[in-house]
């Protein structure tokens, strides 16, 4: 059969030690002609590698992986850090990313591990948003140090393995890494109370390489509200409700910075605020549809419609409980969010972020990182999706909006915009912070 003449796609050790695309570029005319013969198209037309949506299944899925090879897929969360923190205390002498950890102690035995090298080149990932997640009970504590380590422990993952691994902080980076046949990685922080209300460690963080942080996690800051389990639950008397004045400062600068404001996890008034005060495009890094599952995590239809004159994108998640609101679901549920994301925000503003080792509970058929070829399959099957569209839900939308990221902060900064300075109020006289060092002047210095 015609996909018996592709190319083994599963080692990109060849792409790489030629260069990377002569041999692609010569199995990919291969297969488009195979395709496009199989796709009845007439040669003269320009050729395209999109499959019938009538074709047999595996004919899909070789489609799938070719798209997958021509253009990045790029996940918007996986919690595989926090793992490594969990099950090896970050000691990764003792960690082998290039084993089936689905064969080994004590990764066999979780149900909240599902990546591993072998498995990601499986599963045609060309980009990675790798999380420094720290939890909640470290807000006011370590939270800080917490997210450094997690930080240094995917950036020593990513020194590891540099055949397979490359670290990008930009869209161009991010392209660069994926032609070269590597895993383009990339960091986000989870939750916002990593900052400890501090400009300047965001900042620093955005040095580090981070380039997006979720504004919550699932405890609100004293600047932004969390999503709760019922808008009405009072979690803290004394947490905001939406973004304080502070709270669209951090946005504000954010956006000086380049650094990604990623509204998963916030509640809908910080969702609405955020997408006010933002001059760049936002993301959910990983969240799904409130219109087919009420799930506070989820992304109502108002949001979805500013999110698409905002220009971001929504990167549905997998996880069962966001999906179905319960504990099943499957490939045709995850592409019923997807669908409607389309649908109501439009095919540019969609893009995928599982939440791989961040979940426990998976679709029946995706249900670690090598399924991503089985769901563009299954979306081959539609006609309603185009390569195109294919494209951009896989990774092009969330590099436009990376590359306008960029262009906000070039602008921002040639407009001469210094750095904020403001303080959170609270920090000067708030009895939450009473751990915290207190400069207090002497009473000879100056005056
Ligand atoms: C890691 O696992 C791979 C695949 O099982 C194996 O070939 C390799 O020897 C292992 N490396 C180490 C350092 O144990």
């Amino acid at each position: 059969m015609w996909a018996g003449n592709v190319p083994a796609p599963r080692n990109d050790v060849l792409n790489r030690s030629e260069g990377g695309l002569g041999t692609r570029t010569r199995a990919w005319v291969c297969v488009v002609l195979v395709l496009g013969a199989a796709a009845g198209v007439g040669v003269g037309v320009p050729l395209a590698l999109r499959v019938d949506p009538g074709a047999a299944l595996p004919q899909r899925i070789a489609s799938a992986r070719m798209l997958l090879r021509d253009s990045p897929l790029i996940d918007g969360h996986n919690d595989l850090p926090w793992n490594i923190r969990k099950f090896m205390h970050n000691k990764l002498h003792s960690f082998n990313f290039t084993a089936e950890l689905k064969k080994l102690r004590p990764w066999s035995r979780s149900s909240w591990s599902h990546t591993d090298l072998p498995r990601l080149r499986e599963g045609m990932v060309g980009a990675q948003f790798w999380v420094s997640y720290v939890p909640c009970e470290s807000q006011r504590l370590n939270a800080v140090q917490l997210t450094i380590e997690q930080i240094d422990l995917i950036k020593r993952l990513i020194e590891q393995y540099p055949e397979d691994l490359k670290l990008a902080t930009s869209a161009d980076e991010l392209e660069e890494a994926f032609r070269e046949g590597r895993i383009a990685s990339l960091i986000g922080v989870e939750g916002g109370h990593a900052i400890q209300n501090s400009l300047g460690v965001l900042r620093a963080l955005r040095d580090l390489g981070v380039r997006y942080m979720t504004l919550t996690h699932t405890c609100s800051t004293p600047w932004a509200e969390c999503a709760r389990a019922r808008e009405t639950d009072e979690e803290d008397p004394n947490s905001p409700r939406g973004l304080t004045q502070f709270g669209k400062t951090v946005v504000r600068e954010m956006n000086r910075l380049g650094l990604l404001v990623d509204l998963s996890h916030v509640s809908q008034a910080t969702m609405r605020e955020a997408l006010e005060v933002s001059r760049a495009p936002v993301i959910f890094s990983h969240s799904s549809v409130y219109a087919i599952c009420k799930n506070p995590r989820n992304v109502p239809d108002d949001i979805l419609q500013r999110v698409a004159s905002n220009g971001g994108v929504v990167m549905v998640s997998f996880y069962n409980q966001f999906l179905t609101c319960s504990e099943q679901a499957t490939i045709s549920d995850v592409i019923e969010h997807i669908n409607h994301v389309r649908k109501v925000a439009g095919v540019e503003h969609v893009g995928i972020g599982a939440d791989f080792d961040g979940i426990n509970m998976l679709p029946e058929g995706l249900g670690d990182v090598s399924g991503y070829p089985q769901l563009f399959a299954e979306l081959l099957g539609d006609p309603a999706w185009s390569e195109d569209d294919l494209r951009k839900l896989a990774g092009q939308n969330l590099l436009r909006v990376m590359r306008r990221a960029e262009q906000v902060r070039r602008e921002l900064q040639e407009q001469g915009m210094k750095p904020y300075e403001e303080e959170m109020r609270s920090q000067r006289t708030g009895e939450d912070y009473s751990c915290f060092y207190r400069f207090i002047r002497p009473a000879d210095d100056g005056e």
